[in-house]
């Protein structure tokens, strides 16, 4: 069978199995198979990095059409929009009125649309952005973190599971499984480099992301839509939207997920009313089953030093890894075991889509990611759970909190949980008297 035709039967299966039904683009039965070799996607959340990954989907070289764009914002469409039809034009980009989404709810209608989402919202709504693309059987590309609480967390566990069994591709943004440094270092160490790992340190310490002040005449919840970092619901503190990543490699390094964390943590210079409620800084220790503790450090101060890493010791040696395409493991004399050649290493971001792509056209069933994305996306979340109560919070008693933080409705005039007082100010989590969520 030659590339073109696996590929449509790849789709077409998908499709069946999206429900016992034949899901087809624009709701037309047969339009799979009417001998375009063209993959048709949409991106939900056209921010920053949902726009990037457009980019970096077209970059692939693939045969790929741009169909469809939601987001909860008009003014985000459109300042996304541009810059893609500039770059690519009208042969890549076919996205007309009827097809720009608005609002909380066209996710469902863009997915409808495309073999291939990307999915790049806050986060907090990215179980239920997930859970759907897999129900209509789509691949998927989405960003981390991918949840901000254990109720979505499970939620995105049991699409994993689904996912699987449809056989649809899932990457995760955690780019650096993605990253040639951190791929062959962490190779050597799962073949032994340096014995046992027993120990580990990762930062992610700088100083800090945008601010979006309130504006006149914004309700509660588009104040809190467009303040989104500040706010759990839609973010999960920094700890889990940016360190993330350097818990991720912790996690894969020992292959396993912690079993408890104790930590400390607070807002020491970011306290204004536009911080909302997350800390600016979170220390913690992740205890693994086999008793290694690894040193776990995010921080948003500014002026203070910078340091986004991640370093391991072994039993026979120790490694230093970081975005910086290093990869250096040595003994403990200082002799080198493996230093990682960082000359011409590819954008770990477009190998994510490289590497996705050439599955999907090829009609291969390669990447599962979405389970690993949840574990140390709650690795996260268990980690601002320590240091939000001040108490060793266990993995179980945090993957099965009952509590949501997301609002009970969606809509402009509907009230998020967490309100400020009458001075403007937002609660937050004072350790030792703030429960586990
Ligand atoms: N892998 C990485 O290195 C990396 C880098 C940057 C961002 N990210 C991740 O990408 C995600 C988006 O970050 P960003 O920097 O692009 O933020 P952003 O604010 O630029 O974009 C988010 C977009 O989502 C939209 N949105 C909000 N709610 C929505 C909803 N319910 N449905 C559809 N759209 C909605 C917002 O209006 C906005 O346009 C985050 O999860 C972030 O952690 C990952």
């Amino acid at each position: 069978m030659n590339n073109q035709n696996q590929r449509r039967d790849f789709i077409k299966t998908s499709a069946i199995l999206a429900g016992g039904m034949i899901l087809q683009p624009f709701g037309m039965p047969g339009a799979y198979a009417s001998g375009t070799d063209q993959i048709k996607l949409a991106v939900i959340g056209c921010g920053g990095r949902g726009t990037g990954a457009v980019f970096q989907a077209f970059d692939t070289g693939h045969n790929i059409k741009l169909v469809a764009m939601a987001d909860a914002f008009r003014d985000r469409i459109d300042k996304s929009y541009t810059p893609i039809f500039e770059k690519y034009g009208k042969d890549k980009v076919d996205v007309p009125e009827d097809r720009k989404f608005v609002g909380f709810e066209g996710y469902k209608e863009a997915i409808k649309l495309a073999d291939v989402v990307i999915l790049a919202s806050p986060p907090g709504f990215r179980p239920d952005h997930f859970e759907e693309a897999v129900r209509q059987g789509k691949q998927v590309f989405m960003e981390k973190p991918v949840a901000v609480d254990a109720v979505g967390i499970r939620k995105v566990l049991a699409a994993a599971e689904e996912a699987k069994k449809k056989k649809l591709n899932v990457v995760v943004g955690l780019q650096r499984h993605y990253q040639d440094n951190y791929r062959e270092t962490i190779k050597r160490l799962h073949d032994g480099a340096i014995g046992d790992i027993v120990g580990g340190q990762v930062y992610w310490n700088d100083g800090g992301v945008w601010v979006n002040p309130r504006q006149p005449g914004q309700t509660e919840m588009e104040y809190q839509m467009r303040n989104w970092y500040y706010f759990n619901w839609l973010c999960g503190d920094h700890i889990n939207e940016q360190h993330v990543h350097n818990i991720d490699v912790a996690n894969w390094v020992k292959n396993s997920y912690p079993v408890s964390a104790y930590g400390t943590g607070g807002r020491q210079v970011r306290t204004g009313k536009d911080h909302g409620e997350i800390f600016d800084h979170h220390s913690i220790t992740f205890t693994y089953a086999d008793g290694t503790v690894i040193f776990s450090e995010c921080r948003h101060f500014p002026g203070a030093a910078n340091r986004v890493d991640e370093s391991f010791q072994g039993t026979k040696g120790k490694v230093y890894m970081s975005a910086g395409n290093h990869g250096n493991i040595t003994d403990y004399k200082g002799n080198s075991i493996y230093s990682h050649n960082r000359e011409n290493n590819p954008n770990p971001y477009q190998v994510e889509h490289d590497e996705l792509f050439a599955a999907i056209v090829k009609g291969e069933y390669k990447f599962a990611d979405a389970e690993n994305g949840a574990k140390s996306t709650m690795t996260a979340i268990l980690g601002r759970n320590a240091t939000y109560s001040g108490k060793v919070v266990t993995w179980d008693e945090a993957l099965n909190s009952e509590i949501s933080l997301m609002p009970d409705t969606l809509a402009w005039d509907a009230m998020p949980k967490v309100l400020p007082n009458a001075d403007g100010y937002y609660p937050f989590a004072i350790p030792g008297k703030t429960k586990v969520i």
